[in-house]
């Protein structure tokens, strides 16, 4: 029997990556080959018309799965009975500013939007933070929509996860399918700590660790970490935007992984509410090795910690905290 649609509400869908995830959506990349969807595009008045001109679009694709598409500027249309919600409105990045710069005009979005969403979206719906600082943002929503649960707020360092795949897989010249288990830490900034003491790649003799491939130490702790925090920035200095379609796919793993279940053995990325796992602070959004059955995320446990990465830990959870406390300033 068919499924039943569900509704995705993707904010700031006239912008760069949402006009990059909105036919991933429709193609079924998030959700499943067979999972119908209706699509929710939320932006602001004066992107009105560009929104309506990727609804025409996505109407001209005729998506075998897109059941229906909503673009409107009212917060309450978009929220309205939503199952998943992938927050990407707001201000990007630009070349030459902080993220830090970036905080005061997109915090004051997500405590608004908080508060739509847990009033009109659908019970148990499952929300994504993308837009920047993505953590913080989380933080916040989480903060000022109290009734959605905090297991169902989360946010994107798939993204960052998938770097570190790939750069070790141009290291050692391996199918980046091949790798698994790099673990992001932290913060979806320059401070996130990229962890490969855990990761593996499969060979033809069996999986063998990334740090007996590589054989680099001086490579795995220094140019390999900084290639991976840097990576938004040398997108955004290349391209003068930044990064889209790889953050729109990245969003699309990150759902796609938590509604329908990580494969068994390997882990993902996911920026989630701390519970004090690996002696992170509680309270905050932090990213964290998870794996994914039924709907639902736990943070793998036990995994061992060095002395050099329970420093970069710690330098991420300080950078978090201190942007809690600028966010929370931000709003008063
Ligand atoms: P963009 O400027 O192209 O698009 C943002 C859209 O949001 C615009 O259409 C804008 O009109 C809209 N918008 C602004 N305020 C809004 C509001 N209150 N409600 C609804 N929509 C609103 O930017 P982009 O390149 O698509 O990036 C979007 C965000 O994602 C930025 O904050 C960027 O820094 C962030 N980002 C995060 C990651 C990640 O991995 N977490 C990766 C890349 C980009
Ligand atoms: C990215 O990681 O590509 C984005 O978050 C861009 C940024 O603002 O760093």
């Amino acid at each position: 029997m068919a499924k039943e649609p569900l509704r995705v509400l993707v904010t700031g869908a006239a912008g760069q990556i949402g006009y990059a995830l909105v036919p991933m959506v429709a193609r079924g990349a998030m959700l499943g080959p067979d999972q119908p969807v209706i699509l929710h595009m939320l932006d602001i008045a004066p992107a009105a018309e560009a929104l309506n001109g990727v609804k025409m679009e996505l109407i001209d694709a005729a998506f075998p799965l897109l059941k229906g598409v909503v673009a409107t500027t009212d917060v309450v249309e978009a929220c309205t009975g939503v199952n998943v919600a992938v927050m990407v409105g707001g201000f990007p990045r630009k070349e030459g500013m902080e993220r830090k710069d970036v905080m005061s005009k997109n915090v004051s979005i997500y405590k608004s939007q908080a508060s739509a969403l847990e009033k009109h979206a659908a019970p148990n719906c499952k929300v994504l933070v993308v837009a920047n600082p993505a953590n913080t943002n989380a933080l916040i929503l989480k903060e000022f929509a109290p009734s959605i649960p905090q297991k169902n707020i989360t946010c994107l360092t798939r993204l960052d996860h998938n770097r570190a795949l790939g750069q070790v897989s141009e290291r050692l010249k391996v199918q980046v399918a091949d790798v698994k288990n790099v673990i992001i830490w932290g913060n979806h900034s320059s401070t996130q700590y990229p962890d490969v003491n855990h990761a593996s790649v499969k060979t033809s003799s069996g999986a063998k660790p990334v740090r007996e491939l590589v054989a680099n130490d001086e490579w795995l702790k220094g140019e390999f970490i900084t290639t991976v925090q840097q990576r938004g920035a040398a997108i955004i200095k290349a391209r003068k935007f930044s990064s889209a379609l790889s953050a729109a796919s990245s969003a699309c793993d990150h759902i796609r992984d938590w509604v329908l279940g990580t494969p068994e053995g390997s882990w993902v990325s996911m920026g989630v509410y701390s519970d004090g796992s690996y002696n992170v602070p509680a309270g905050l959004v932090y990213s964290f090795p998870v794996t994914c059955k039924n709907g639902e995320w736990s943070i793998v446990q036990g995994l061992s910690i060095d002395e050099f990465s329970r420093k970069k830990l710690d330098a991420t959870a300080q950078e978090l905290s201190d942007e809690k406390s600028l966010a929370y300033s931000c709003l008063q």
